[in-house]
């Protein structure tokens, strides 16, 4: 498949690019940046310099593709706005382009469990939605992708648990704080984070792009049901000088961290159960029973970015 990729230099993104690439498809992915644009091509994508909120930087190259994979965001206080321009007008050069040739295309949108809320019962996609103010605005976008299922076009919405694995995201930061010598818990830290290993959502993207009738929601976990303490833990047991382990009262987290504060202190068991019937299957069994590769795996990418 000739796959459009926004995000590609991303956490999400540089993974499923990596597993693209493996599963022989041929990419074609932005970059703002000229420097990272090079790593791109050195691994096997097309790039394009663009801006995800100039849409005719890139908009012309959809016709050519048979999907789009938005796994892209702008973490400024335009985000929002800028996500729902990009999808509104890559969606509406698909159904064009399809409309043209006849062509069937899948829109692949990058979601996240959060929209969820706290889940009493282990969710699974027909769970009903009750997302914290910080992505009190994503089930729009969700929707907005799923109703392009009446245009003719293949859409799909991934929902990532807490992504891990590599030198980036939440857990990576947990680890270099470890190593640091002091580690901050927001609340007590009895919570659930639903996780995911990047390689297995990775996986997961090119499962979903590969099957023709692949559509609609898509958790993402490894159903570990891990609390967040017991992440921690693993983690401070794991790194050569035990660190401090300093849980925030909600109060000092809500002012220091704003509306993200209670998204990680959310406590979620979530299911995924259409994955699975894809035949994707998770191949790490949690962070803390993977911790002592995690802790390599971060060390690798310290090390590289260094390089
Ligand atoms: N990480 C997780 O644990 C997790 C879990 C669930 C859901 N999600 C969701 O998944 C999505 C991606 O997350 P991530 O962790 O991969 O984020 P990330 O590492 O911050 O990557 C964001 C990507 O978007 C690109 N980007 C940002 N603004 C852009 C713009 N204006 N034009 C073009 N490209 C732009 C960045 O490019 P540059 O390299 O140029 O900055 C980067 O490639 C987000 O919606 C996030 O909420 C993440």
């Amino acid at each position: 498949m000739h796959i459009f990729l926004t995000g590609a230099t991303g956490y999400i993104g540089s993974a499923v690019l990596d597993a693209m690439i493996k599963g022989g498809h041929r990419v074609t992915a932005i970059a703002r940046d000229p420097e990272k644009a090079e790593k791109l091509l050195a691994k096997g994508a097309t790039p394009v310099i663009a801006d995800l909120g100039l849409a005719k930087m890139y908009v012309p190259l959809l016709k050519a593709t048979d999907a789009v994979v938005h796994t892209a965001y702008e973490s400024s206080p335009c985000g929002v706005q800028v996500d729902q321009l990009a999808i509104e007008t890559m969606l509406a050069a698909q159904r064009e382009a399809t409309a043209a040739d006849g062509k069937s295309r899948a829109f692949l949108y990058t979601s996240g469990v959060w929209v969820l809320g706290r889940t009493v019962r282990a969710a699974d996609e027909d769970s009903p939605l009750d997302p914290p103010a910080h992505v009190a605005w994503r089930p729009a976008h969700e929707d907005l992708v799923l109703a392009a299922a009446s245009t003719g076009l293949r859409p799909a919405v991934i929902r990532p648990g807490v992504v891990y694995g590599g030198g980036r995201g939440i857990v990576s930061d947990l680890i270099k704080d470890a190593l640091n010598g002091i580690v901050r818990v927001v609340g007590p830290g009895k919570n659930r984070w639903p996780c995911v290993y990047d390689h297995d959502l990775a996986d997961l993207y090119v499962r979903i792009l590969e099957a023709p009738l692949a559509a609609g929601i898509f958790h993402a976990t490894d159903e570990a049901d891990e609390r967040v303490s017991e992440i921690v833990e693993a983690i401070a047991g794991q790194v050569p000088q035990r660190p401090d382990i300093r849980n925030m009262p909600m109060a000092e987290a809500r002012k220091k961290l704003g509306t993200y504060a209670e998204a990680l202190a959310l406590d979620q068991k979530v299911r995924s159960p259409k994955a699975r019937a894809l035949g994707w299957a998770p191949s790490l069994p949690g962070v803390a029973n993977s911790v002592a590769r995690l802790v390599e795996e971060y060390r690798n990418a310290q090390r590289e970015k260094n390089e």
